[in-house]
């Protein structure tokens, strides 16, 4: 078994990866393990913007911004980290141009700047142009940049190393109050090499996890095939609690049928969605803002339009994104990529012709809980010392129960700038936590597992009736019978993995093998995120309740907190502890959302 030794390791080279990498590759010896080459993750999918209130184009301010981003969330956005975010998002896209990245400019040469969903001035009055952008190419455009950086920097890559096990320890600890608790301590990580089969361990005095969401989950997604929930899995398993994971967001505009991303900055650019009727609907949902309202507000709008018989095509499931009153030159400068997406996937001709769209499941809101220097913690206090977490795998939690467009490629480089910063001086001090024998039994053992199986149960199978189930009844609207329903499949195709079987019985770049894994952290992540869409009963963001259709600070303003605990059952849900964490309120108390 080949032991690596790095002070920092940081898991995953999507966005928040690589901008940590930038950091901490300065400042300590570090490694970045990738199950995908650098330039293959998925922050090269994000589509219209990063957000920050630079006002070149607009009088703007990061008061407004952060005032929006709680608005946004529906309140249950950790206040302090917002502020964070919001002010420190200036920095980072100079930081970003300042690599490199080339925006898109004004005729002043400034970075240009577009409007997008729920970004307003002045605290709601009207829309505001506050997203940087670079076409319809930002994420790719920041991957590209911040992955030239890297390689500046000499920062080591493993290339499809794929992470199987976080390694923690636990010991003794006192709280000033005198109780004892365990402290767990972070030792290193699990991977296993694609393309030799053979694992390797990294041993690592700061562990800094950005691995992205966990799209798949659902049949309608906007996320690539390898967004399986890796990172929020394997911290779970590891004891380290989830927060808020029954919010998931559904981004309004997918291509109808498939899923595939038309970015939001179409309507920042003027696009429109209409009914069947023709009408453009989002003046009777959001009179102020329309078009431009929050995504969980538009995305329900559409549901509720096609639920109500005002949808379009043969099954009358979808509706229409109206690009044809704006200039087709302005269409091809500022949309190259969605409209030829248009053309290639729907034969469909923005220029000319409605594009038909509907809700896909596009961002998790939820994940590993971490405080604004990117630590993890383990329960609603203590950090785990050393383990850091950013992006989209993480719950900071700036984003609340829905998440504004162009703030998720802001996240990942403030908070991923952090974590890298954060992670490289904690190693500065500490000592590597010795590996416990033989680290890897756990991942040897379910290898095993997998390729000597007789079982006759296939992976593609219960990945696609777990997408079918969470589609059907996890999606905008949700009720205790839709949930229940979800969660009981869940329980079945939980059952029936311990069948599985994989065709592939090698060892080198064995996708079959590390596909059952994967559906493995996918099985385990629907089954959080059903339980805790059940214990919240209210409707707020993301997650709409059709049983408890209001909002209910009463007794839901809180971070629901979802722990792995084997021997506990309550009501028929296994192995899940739910509890609960305060929302952290600096400047905003709760309205009413009205947009
Ligand atoms: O619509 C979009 O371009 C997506 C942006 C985002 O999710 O932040």
């Amino acid at each position: 078994m080949q032991v690596h030794k790095y002070d920092v390791v940081i898991v995953g080279a999507g966005g928040a990866g690589m901008r940590a990498a930038i950091e901490s590759g300065q400042r300590a010896h570090t490694a970045v393990l990738t199950k995908l080459y650098p330039t293959r993750s998925h922050t090269g999918a994000a589509q219209g913007g990063m957000c920050a209130a630079l006002a070149n184009v607009e009088e703007d301010n990061w008061e407004w911004h952060t005032f929006d981003t709680v608005k946004g969330g529906d309140y249950l956005v950790d206040q302090d980290a917002a502020e964070v975010m919001a002010k420190e998002a200036i920095d980072a896209v100079l930081d970003l141009e300042k690599m490199g990245l080339p925006f898109n400019r004004t005729p002043e040469g400034k970075i240009d700047q577009r409007r997008f969903g729920g970004h307003t001035r002045d605290h709601g009055k009207a829309a505001v142009r506050r997203a940087c952008y670079a076409a319809d190419r930002t994420g790719h455009m920041i991957l590209q940049t911040l992955y030239q950086n890297c390689v500046k920097h000499n920062v080591e890559f493993y290339n499809e190393y794929y992470v199987l096990d976080l390694i923690t320890v636990e010991e003794d600890a006192t709280r000033e109050d005198g109780t004892t608790y365990k402290q767990k301590r972070v030792a290193g990580v699990v991977t296993y090499d694609l393309a030799s089969g053979e694992l390797h361990i990294f041993q690592a005095k700061s562990v800094v996890f950005a691995t992205g969401g966990l799209g798949k989950i659902f049949k309608t997604t906007s996320n690539a095939h390898t967004l399986t929930a890796d990172g929020m899995a394997l911290a779970y398993r590891a004891g380290i609690p989830l927060e808020d994971m029954e919010f998931v967001q559904f981004h309004p505009t997918g291509l109808a049928g498939l899923g595939v991303l038309l970015s939001e900055a179409a309507r920042g650019e003027g696009g429109i969605l209409r009914n069947s009727d023709g009408e453009r609907f989002m003046e009777r949902y959001a009179p102020t803002i329309k078009d431009l309202a929050p995504r969980d507000i538009v995305a329900r709008a559409m549901a509720q339009e096609v639920r109500e018989g005002r949808g379009a095509g043969p099954n009358k499931d979808y509706v229409y994104l109206d690009l044809t009153h704006l200039e087709p030159e302005h269409i091809d400068a500022k949309l190259p990529d969605i409209t030829e997406f248009a053309r290639t996937y729907l034969a469909v001709e923005p220029h000319t012709e409605p594009v038909p769209v509907f809700p896909t499941c596009h961002y998790a809101m939820g994940g590993v809980p971490t405080n604004i220097k990117a630590e993890v913690l383990q329960d609603n206090e203590v950090v785990v010392p050393g383990l850091y977490a950013a992006g989209e795998v993480a719950c900071v939690s700036v984003h609340g129960s829905n998440r504004l467009g162009t703030n998720s490629l802001l996240d990942i480089n403030v908070f991923g700038k952090r974590a890298g910063i954060y992670a490289a001086e904690y190693a500065s001090t500490a000592e590597f936590v010795e590996l416990p024998e033989a680290p890897e039994t756990f991942v040897t053992e379910q290898l095993e597992m997998l390729r000597n199986s007789s079982g006759d149960q296939r992976v593609a199978t219960i990945r696609a009736e777990l997408q079918d189930t969470m589609d059907l009844n996890m999606q905008v609207f949700r009720s205790e019978e839709s949930i229940r329903e979800a969660l009981d499949k869940i329980y079945e195709l939980k059952g029936r993995y311990q069948q599985i079987t994989v065709q592939d019985k090698g060892k080198r770049f064995n996708l079959d093998l590390l596909e059952a894994l994967e559906l493995g952290f996918l099985l385990d992540m629907a089954e959080v995120m059903t339980v805790s869409a059940m214990h919240r009963k209210e409707s707020r963001g993301g997650h709409y309740r059709e049983d408890y259709p209001d909002r209910d600070d009463e007794n839901f303003m809180l971070h629901s907190m979802l722990y792995k605990d084997p021997g506990f059952e309550t009501e028929g849900v296994k192995g899940i502890r739910f509890d609960t964490k305060p929302v952290i309120f600096t400047r905003y108390e709760p309205m009413e959302r009205k947009y």
